[in-house]
């Protein structure tokens, strides 16, 4: 409903003040939660307080976000959380890390977002710095602001150098929500409702590279051949699935055989996430395409790219704007991009990782033996984890308990009964203890 402009004024003020820092009481806090929750249920979503409320126990839901620091993040009254989600795989350098808070906050005093008409310096940076540290020929970027937008460019680029259309993905897998990237998707609840509009797409099963070269046989066989395979080196929203050894290795031979681009999302994979710094490093692989995205940003702005190599980005030349957007390659995304790079080679994040990722995969193996009811099997690779519970409601039960326990977690896109480890990569290995200790109690509990 629409309001005089002094009331809207007042609020606006109000919420000005609380964003730079204006003290509240508890009373007041509490009051604030409850205005927060009659927002989301009347202007934001009220499903997703129905699905905080299936996740959390009585009363719990109602946690307001307000700081973070590292892998720990405490809300509006003060309760701290070991982040054990890391946001969904954007906070691989955990949150708010100082060097790259301060490199954002150091461009936003010059400048932070651009005119779009001059040459801007940090796209440029952040594009050579990509250039250097990603496989192959790899070396030519666009820059967007989510996972999806990446996805988006990587189809039109495929599209445009192959002058094909169909595509291939995978079962379980997950590239984002906009309509050409959801036709990716391997799961149907979130197909069906835009079937008609979805880009012509064939799926195989995960991991299988002969199911993927019979498709490509059976294409040719009948005067068809797809523009791209798309696949995640690990499937992040499935849960950390790994595909078996030597599969990348084969998708590669498969897709050279047979024309076809090999494009990898690395958007959850990708910074280290699973114990290298790209997920196809672990089959020393070099895509076509690339697709970057949340941990990219230094889980400090939102920063997603598409790198591909010269000879395929040859399409892109003749006309650059064939492909652009408003916020894509700003300053301040850019900026935090370069300083995600440098802090991931000089923390050595993806090998704290691969570490911290081991140590983790066998205390679950350990708490599945001890809990076999609760805990149906683990995998995954670095801190790229997923959990099996038996059930949904298993799953549930977990999440709220260790919600309970100040442990934050979620289940996969596709199902409740997998939930997912994905903790800064720098997660001190002491906080690392204590969520395997909050994880055993919380099995204990279920066990009954
Ligand atoms: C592998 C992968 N690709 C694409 C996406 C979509 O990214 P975004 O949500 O930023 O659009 C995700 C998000 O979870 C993802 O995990």
């Amino acid at each position: 409903m629409r309001l005089p402009n002094d009331d809207v004024l007042k609020q606006s003020s109000r919420y000005l003040e609380l964003i730079g820092g204006k003290a509240m009481s508890t009373p007041e806090k509490e009051a604030f939660i409850g205005e927060t929750i009659e927002a989301y249920e009347r202007f934001v979503n009220r499903g997703f307080l129905t699905y905080r409320k299936s996740v959390t126990e009585a009363g719990q839901f109602a946690a307001l976000e307000w700081s973070g620091e590292g892998a720990v993040l405490k809300d509006l009254l003060g309760r701290e959380y070991i982040d054990a989600l890391g946001g969904y795989g954007i906070f691989s350098a955990g949150i708010n890390h100082p060097k790259i808070v301060q490199a954002v906050q150091q461009q936003m005093g010059r400048m932070a977002l651009n005119s779009q008409e001059l040459l801007e310096p940090w796209r440029a940076g952040l594009a050579r710095l990509l250039a250097a540290v990603t496989p192959g020929e790899l070396g030519c970027c666009f820059f967007i602001n989510n996972g999806t937008d990446a996805i988006e460019g990587a189809i039109k680029l495929a599209r445009l150098y192959t002058k094909r259309n169909l595509f291939i993905s995978t079962l379980g897998g997950f590239h984002g929500k906009s309509m050409g990237s959801l036709s990716l998707m391997g799961k149907a609840s979130f197909r069906e409702p835009f079937a008609g509009g979805l880009q012509d797409v064939r799926f195989v099963p995960y991991g299988d590279a002969d199911a993927l070269d019979q498709l490509m046989c059976i294409l040719e066989a009948t005067g068809q051949q797809a523009a791209a395979f798309v696949v995640e080196p690990v499937q992040g929203e499935a849960g950390g699935v790994v595909p078996p050894d030597g599969y990348l290795q084969r998708v590669r031979e498969i897709c050279t055989r047979h024309g076809t681009l090999l494009i990898a999302d690395e958007i959850q994979t990708g910074m280290g996430r699973t114990g290298k710094l790209w997920g196809v490093d672990h089959a020393g692989v070099a895509p076509d395409i690339m697709c970057l995205g949340k941990s990219i940003g230094g889980g400090v702005m939102p920063l997603s790219a598409f790198i591909s190599t010269p000879k395929i980005w040859e399409v892109m030349i003749p006309n650059p704007i064939i492909h652009s957007t408003t916020f894509g390659g700003n300053p301040i995304a850019c900026v935090a991009g370069i300083a995600a790079i440098h802090v991931t080679l000089e923390e050595d994040l993806p090998g704290q990782a691969a570490v911290k990722g081991e140590y983790v995969l066998k205390e679950l193996a350990r708490l599945q033996q001890a809990y076999p009811q609760v805990l149906k099997g683990s995998h995954g690779k670095g801190l790229l984890i997923g959990m099996e519970f038996p059930t949904d409601e298993l799953g549930y039960r977990c999440a709220a308990g260790l919600f309970k326990r100040g442990v934050l977690v979620a289940g996969t896109y596709s199902k409740a009964r997998t939930i997912r480890i994905e903790p800064a990569l720098g997660i001190p290995q002491k906080l690392l203890e204590e969520m395997v200790g909050r994880l055993e109690e919380t099995f204990k509990e279920i066990a009954g």
